[in-house]
């Protein structure tokens, strides 16, 4: 399922006539709207020199965690721990950022561009325990194909 998903992940993002904000919006709502247990998809990135994540384009609720210090939550570990982050319970988790009552679990990959880790791929669901191993490729997936265009 995830799989079918990712030749229009590809041709969204290189449709050179769009801007990449919006390019990057667009595989959010596909997201979003195609994996009924991604309930909130968005990209975060270190914004210019300062040690913190700035939210990029996103699928979902609007949130007010916009600005994320490094370290701070789960979003701001994957930045400094360089790996993927997969939650199957939030409420397990002592530096946790929540952004909604109804979020169970989220996962997130980071987006490496020529090595460095430049930002991330943040998914909240209202589901318990949902992510697998398939979802971890399919994100690494894309983070890929979105480096291409960065
Ligand atoms: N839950 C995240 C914060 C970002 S929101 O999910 C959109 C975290 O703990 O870093």
């Amino acid at each position: 399922m995830l799989a079918a998903l990712k030749p229009k992940v590809t041709s969204i993002l290189e449709d050179s006539e769009k801007s990449v904000e919006n390019r990057l919006g667009d595989v959010c709502k596909l997201l979003r709207e195609s994996v009924s247990y991604y309930d909130w998809v968005g990209f975060y990135f270190k914004n210019g020199e300062k040690e913190e994540l700035k939210l990029g384009p996103y699928a979902g609720e609007p949130t007010d965690h916009t600005i994320i210090p490094f370290g701070k939550g789960i979003c701001g570990q994957v930045a400094v721990s360089n790996e993927n982050f997969v939650v199957p319970d939030v409420a397990a988790q002592d530096n946790y950022i929540a952004c909604s009552i109804n979020v169970k679990s989220e996962i997130v990959i980071p987006l490496f561009m020529n090595g460095e880790n430049i930002g991330q791929i943040d998914i909240d669901s209202n589901t318990s325990d949902p992510f697998t191993a398939d979802d971890e490729r399919f994100l690494e997936f894309v983070n890929e194909k979105v480096a291409e265009i960065l």
